[in-house]
């Protein structure tokens, strides 16, 4: 059964349609391999079945609503399916897609063929840009009307369909004429290479052709188009060595079982009775790496002592050209194929290729068939995530000619609603569909689309909350204003290390603004959400607390200069001591005193030290937390006694932001290093499940010291999703320096 489905590119016209081409039990046994084939008449106005080939063609009215059926003159052979073309809009910006059914991992050929017809009056012959997927198959060139242009290339399906796509024309408007689909069965394409390239087809000669005509379907099962030979048009089998003939045979090849050349193909080749066979050709697409096949079989009667031994003279491969042909021997006796395999060799532009006899052999030289095919890197696609998340937005509104542009959602052109970085493979950065009318919820699968940038959804009819987007980071600009959002403001949103403009007004959202929103490092327009406010306490005492934070941060600052200065004194000092003292180490020239439980990567400085204390001994220091000794916005305060007696005040931060990181215990860490006397010391610090605890050396006088203290480590620990503001700014500065 044949299965297709299509995706029209217009913007202007929505279709998306699926049809069964023909059903298997419709069709006589001996044609079966017809109904796996697919022949798409572009421009073709009614479905009809090619009388010589039995082939079906169907009309690509419902597969394809861009562009424009046009009626050619002098169509190929007379063929139905030359007899009109489909011409694309000429824009640079879009591409037409076919999308075709495969197999995932089946072979397959596919073949695009071009007849424009006559010039009319349009004042330039076309050229334009032929992909398959993501790969750019071809530049196809038209410089005469009345040739027909194939292009094929054979494929490992890489997934469940393949698009062919139209673009980029340069001159002219972009058209095709048939679209074909041809599965094989069997290995003989199989290439080492097949994951990650395809094979361009290049040449297929048969040599020996009765008429000029190609050979192709029923001859062959494949319906591979076999070259006539005979066939002149410039570089094409040019110089043909001198005492060459043409052979034929009526008897039966073996061709073994694999998708080997016809036996019609076999039947007839080429000999070069003066001992060299030649020819020279254009290769289309070259230098390249090919796949490049002869195939070999005897149809001569040889007499007793007779033999026909060649080698390959041109190009010179060692290791194909020592070896000597001889088609009986090496294959299996007279009237059966052999091939000995260029699997993978390196081709010019211009491809002069010879057979010689050797000096032993009767017969000269013998040609049957040709085929090579360069080896074309596969393109990667879109990343699978990002077009997960798109096709989720495009299952919103599946009528919508937005949602239904073909191909690749990037690759040659990006789709209309969408922006894409240019990473191999691309990813998605921007998606704009501000009012497309959507409705319902805003698809959840938005959390994966990682690289996103810009986000505009406004203007449409989304219901629900904000899905969870904690995970974009890359998301510097977000518009969902009028919308009819409901649900509170997710507090990472102050979190977002790019986000730079948000604006939600419009909507139906409640509950509190995250207060570090407002600090103005991010754009954020919020109005007309009736039910969405202020955090109103910490409005009214921002600005103090700014004030007073700031001020303080300005005092650190000068001390933390004054500890600077100390600091590399001391450390002068210490290294010179050290020095003196070859035996002592570091651990030695710390303070021991002070070292509890070390158990990560903390920095071990000589004066103020802050270590790491595992919850355990906090929890055996404040006997599980049984002692408060106060409370203030920032947290509880218990406390505790160490084991070594030393009195401690431990303060379990009441902070809402989960995101723990290092940047914030390095921080603690440079607190933990200025004295002041309005400060308490910060002598350790956990982190652990969650928690996160400061241990202080204990005052027993210290409610003011602490109170301004607990208020400088309260905003700080506010401050920390937000590293704009000047004074967490500076510290960091002074710390990197
Ligand atoms: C051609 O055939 C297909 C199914 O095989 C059908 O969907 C389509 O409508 C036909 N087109 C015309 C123009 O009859
Ligand atoms: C390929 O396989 C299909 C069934 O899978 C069969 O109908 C067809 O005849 C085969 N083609 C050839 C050329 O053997
Ligand atoms: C086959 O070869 C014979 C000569 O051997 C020739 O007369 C005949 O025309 C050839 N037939 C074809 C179809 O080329
Ligand atoms: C072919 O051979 C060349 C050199 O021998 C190698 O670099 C290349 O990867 C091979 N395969 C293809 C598909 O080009
Ligand atoms: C050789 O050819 C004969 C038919 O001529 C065929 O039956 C046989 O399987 C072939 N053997 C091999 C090894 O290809
Ligand atoms: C608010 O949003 C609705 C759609 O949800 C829209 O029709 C209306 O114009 C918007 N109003 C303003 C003031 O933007």
């Amino acid at each position: 059964m044949g299965f297709v489905s299509c995706l029209g590119s217009a913007p202007s016209m929505a279709i998306y349609c699926h049809f069964l081409l023909l059903s298997l039990l419709l069709v006589p046994p001996a044609l079966s391999q017809v109904s796996e084939f697919v022949s798409i008449d572009c421009g073709g106005t009614t479905n009809h079945t090619d009388s010589r080939t039995g082939l079906q063609w169907v009309s690509d009215s419902n597969l394809m609503r861009t562009g424009n059926s046009v009626s050619i003159q002098n169509p190929d052979g007379n063929l139905e399916q030359y007899k009109r073309r489909r011409d694309f809009p000429i824009d640079s910006n879009k591409k037409y897609c076919y999308n075709l059914a495969t197999r995932e991992r089946r072979r397959y050929l596919i073949r695009a063929t071009f007849q424009y017809g006559n010039l009319g009056n349009q004042d330039a012959y076309p050229k334009f840009d032929l992909y398959l997927d993501a790969t750019k198959w071809s530049t196809v060139t038209i410089t005469d009307a009345s040739r027909v242009y194939v292009n094929e290339m054979i494929i490992r399906a890489p997934s469940g369909s393949v698009d062919v796509c139209i673009c980029c024309a340069s001159t002219g408007s972009p058209f095709i004429s048939t679209l074909e689909l041809r599965p094989f069965n069997l290995s003989m394409y199989a290439t080492d290479f097949e994951g990650d390239f395809f094979l361009k087809v290049a040449a297929r000669v048969n040599f020996g052709a009765p008429t000029k005509d190609a050979m192709r379907y029923p001859d062959d099962p494949y319906d591979r188009i076999w070259d006539s030979d005979l066939v002149k048009r410039q570089n094409f089998l040019v110089g043909e060595a001198r005492g060459t003939i043409r052979i034929n045979t009526t008897k039966d090849i073996w061709v073994g079982t694999r998708e080997y050349p016809p036996v019609k193909v076999m039947q007839t080749a080429v000999v070069g009775t003066e001992g060299t066979l030649s020819y020279r050709l254009n290769l289309e697409d070259f230098p390249a790496n090919a796949r490049a096949y002869a195939y070999f079989a005897e149809i001569e009667e040889l007499g007793d002592y007779e033999t026909r031994k060649f080698k390959l003279t041109q190009p010179y491969f060692p290791d194909y050209s020592n070896a000597v042909v001889n088609i009986v021997e090496n294959g299996n006796g007279s009237y059966s194929l052999y091939e000995p395999s260029y699997m993978n060799v390196s081709l010019d532009f211009v491809l002069s290729f010879a057979f010689a006899k050797t000096r032993d052999s009767t017969r000269g030289p013998l040609l049957n068939a040709l085929e090579i095919s360069k080896y074309l890197q596969i393109a990667a696609k879109t990343d699978d995530q990002d077009v997960t998340v798109l096709n989720a937005f495009r299952s919103l509104s599946p009528g919508s000619p937005w949602a239904n542009e073909g191909g690749d959602p990037c690759i040659p052109t990006h789709w209309e609603w969408v922006t894409c970085g240019k990473t191999s493979p691309p990813r998605i950065t921007k998606i704009s569909l501000s009012g497309k009318n959507l409705k319902g919820e805003i698809p959840p699968e938005i959390y994966h689309i990682r690289e996103l940038e810009e986000l505009w959804l406004d203007g449409n009819s989304f219901t629900g909350s904000i899905p969870d987007i904690s995970n974009l980071v890359n998301l510097r600009i977000m518009h969902l204003e009028s919308n009819k959002l409901t649900g509170s403001l997710p507090k990472y949103l102050a979190s977002l290390p790019n986000l730079h403009e948000l604006y939600i007004q419009n909507n139906s959202l409640t509950g509190t603004i995250p207060p570090t929103l407002l600090t103005g490092k991010v754009i954020i327009n919020y109005e007309h959400n009736p039910g969405l406010h202020k955090e109103a306490k910490k409005k009214m005492h921002f600005k103090l607390v700014l004030g007073i934070s700031i001020g303080i941060l300005a005092a650190l600052l000068l001390l933390l200069l004054g500890s600077l200065v100390y600091l590399l004194h001391h450390r002068r000092k210490n290294t010179i001591q050290k020095t003196n003292e070859p035996g002592s180490s570091f651990r030695a020239s710390a303070k021991p005193s002070t070292a509890y439980s070390v158990s990560r990567g903390w920095h071990l400085t000589e004066d103020g030290i802050s270590y790491y204390i595992s919850l355990s001994k906090i929890e055996e220091a404040t006997k599980n937390f049984s002692k408060k000794i106060g409370r203030g916005s920032f947290g509880t305060v218990y406390y505790g006694q160490m084991e070594d007696g030393k009195e401690v005040a431990v303060k379990i931060m009441a902070d809402s932001c989960t995101n723990l990181n290092q940047q914030f215990v390095t921080e603690v860490a440079l607190l933990s290093r200025i004295h002041h006397r309005n400060l308490v010391p910060l002598i350790g610090y956990c982190e652990e499940q969650n928690q996160r605890i400061l241990i202080y050396e204990y005052m027993h006088n210290g409610t003011l010291r602490d109170h301004i203290h607990g208020l400088l480590i309260k905003n700080h620990a506010d401050l920390f999703p937000l590293p704009s503001l000047c004074g967490y700014q500076l510290l960091c500065r002074l710390k990197i320096q």
